[in-house]
């Protein structure tokens, strides 16, 4: 582990906690990363120091004040994303919120009303798109899988010139790897289409959106770099940013309201102004600047080498296991953070096994995910629905990885 790893590592204190005398092992990072005091901390100060509000509602000196620092969190999140300028980012509560966002003030024509979807696309992204087609606002089309990844040639098969927007899932969070988000958007660009990346599982370790390979807009939660909850944002570029029609409108969002014959006008505020409504998380975005801050000091170099070099490690051992399945190939799941098994001996029974890590491994808890992983289209498509997922960040060691393997074939071992 190199010394910029290990320093950034002393940011996690929640490493040190302990379930019932268990040590915790944690290995649900792609569920949320524990989180940095650093971000915590930039937070309570932010509360309790400044704690007015921003927005450019108020025009006294804290109001000021608020405003300069949710700016800067905003710059520090576009360069962080790949953003041209600041103006490019709308802070959203992360890419549940993103997703809603993007799905419901989409720019929809009757002839351009279809959405093709990867068929990695988490639950957050499928079903505010699923939720416009059922009630016949739009079409979706779902691409096929090629074993554990998106078919791009599927893909292309379904972009055609009723696409308005092609979602692509940048880093699974089931199958793990990396989606080739670059190819996407040459397809749906060629199509007159718009490209929109999740960046959810890739800005961690990764570092950045989809929107440096070309994607016109992409999201990331937060509270899976260590961030507080509740935090994220959506990068959108400008040819789609000044197309996008409020969805959720309020204080902040208005630029002029006209009262005419008995009704009213309103225009609504341009870019990322008009889709801020209301108070926003000031605090978050203060934390969740402080925690890319950090991550960016300590390197994404650095944290990708890291994880992947776990998740090599991990591989080297399960691959030797029988009774389970690796799902996905060793290149793709280098370029990830995380591993999915599903259980091929008979009497297997994951929740039992989930149990069995968080109570029978000496002195430790070891959390892992099961279960669907909210990736449904993914299950429904690859027939796996009951799975075991492992994921790393930062602070995970080979050893974790052991540890982790070494239970598992405990468990094994325990079957008739
Ligand atoms: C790939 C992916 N997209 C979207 C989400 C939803 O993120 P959030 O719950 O932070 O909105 C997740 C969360 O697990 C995810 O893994």
């Amino acid at each position: 582990m190199s010394d910029k790893i290990k320093s950034l590592n002393k940011e996690f204190p929640a490493l040190n906690g302990e379930f019932s005398g268990r040590r915790l092992v944690y290995l649900d990072s792609a569920c949320t990363v524990l989180k940095m005091g650093c971000a915590a901390e930039a937070q309570r100060r932010h509360m309790l120091l400044l704690g007015g509000c921003g927005g450019r509602r108020s025009m006294h000196s804290l109001a000021s004040a608020m405003e300069e620092e949710f700016h800067s969190a905003r710059s520090r999140v576009g360069s962080f994303m790949g953003a041209a300028s600041p103006e490019e980012v709308v802070f959203t509560a992360g890419v549940t919120d993103a997703a809603n966002l993007l799905a419901n003030s989409f720019p929809f024509t009757p002839k351009r009303n279809e959405v093709v979807l990867s068929p990695l696309e988490h639950n957050a992204v499928f079903l505010p798109f699923e939720r416009l087609a059922a009630a016949g606002r739009i079409k979706i089309r779902v691409a096929p899988l090629k074993g554990f990844r998106v078919d791009m040639d599927g893909l292309a098969d379904l972009i055609g010139p009723r696409t308005a927007l092609v979602c692509m899932n940048h880093a699974s969070n089931i199958f793990g790897g990396v989606s080739d988000v670059a190819a996407a958007a040459r397809l749906a660009h060629a199509a007159g289409a718009f490209l929109f990346s999740d960046d959810a599982q890739y800005a961690p370790t990764h570092g950045g959106g989809g929107v440096m390979a070309g994607a016109d807009a992409c999201a990331f939660s937060g509270h899976k770099l260590g961030a507080p909850f509740f935090t994220g944002a959506l990068c959108v570029r400008p040819g789609l940013l000044e197309r996008l029609r409020p969805w959720l409108v309020g204080g902040g969002t208005v630029e002029s309201v006209k009262a005419s014959g008995g009704s009213y006008a309103v225009k609504y505020l341009g870019g990322y102004q008009g889709l801020e409504a209301g108070v926003q998380n000031y605090s978050g975005a203060a934390g969740l600047a402080a925690a890319i801050a950090r991550l960016e000091q300590a390197g994404f170099g650095n944290i990708r080498a890291h994880v992947s070099g776990l998740v090599a490690a991990a591989l080297d051992e399960l691959e030797g296991i029988k009774g389970v399945r690796v799902l996905g190939e060793r290149a793709d799941l280098l370029n990830g953070s995380l591993i999915t098994l599903a259980p091929l001996k008979k009497g297997f029974s994951v929740p039992d096994f989930n149990l069995f890590l968080n109570r029978q491994v000496r002195g430790r808890m070891i959390a892992v995910r099961t279960g669907r992983h909210c990736a449904d289209l993914a299950c429904l498509n690859s027939g796996y629905s009951e799975t075991i997922r492992i994921s790393f960040f930062s602070y995970n060691t080979p050893a974790d990885a052991a540890l982790f393997c070494g239970s598992l074939r405990r468990y094994l071992a325990l079957l008739k």
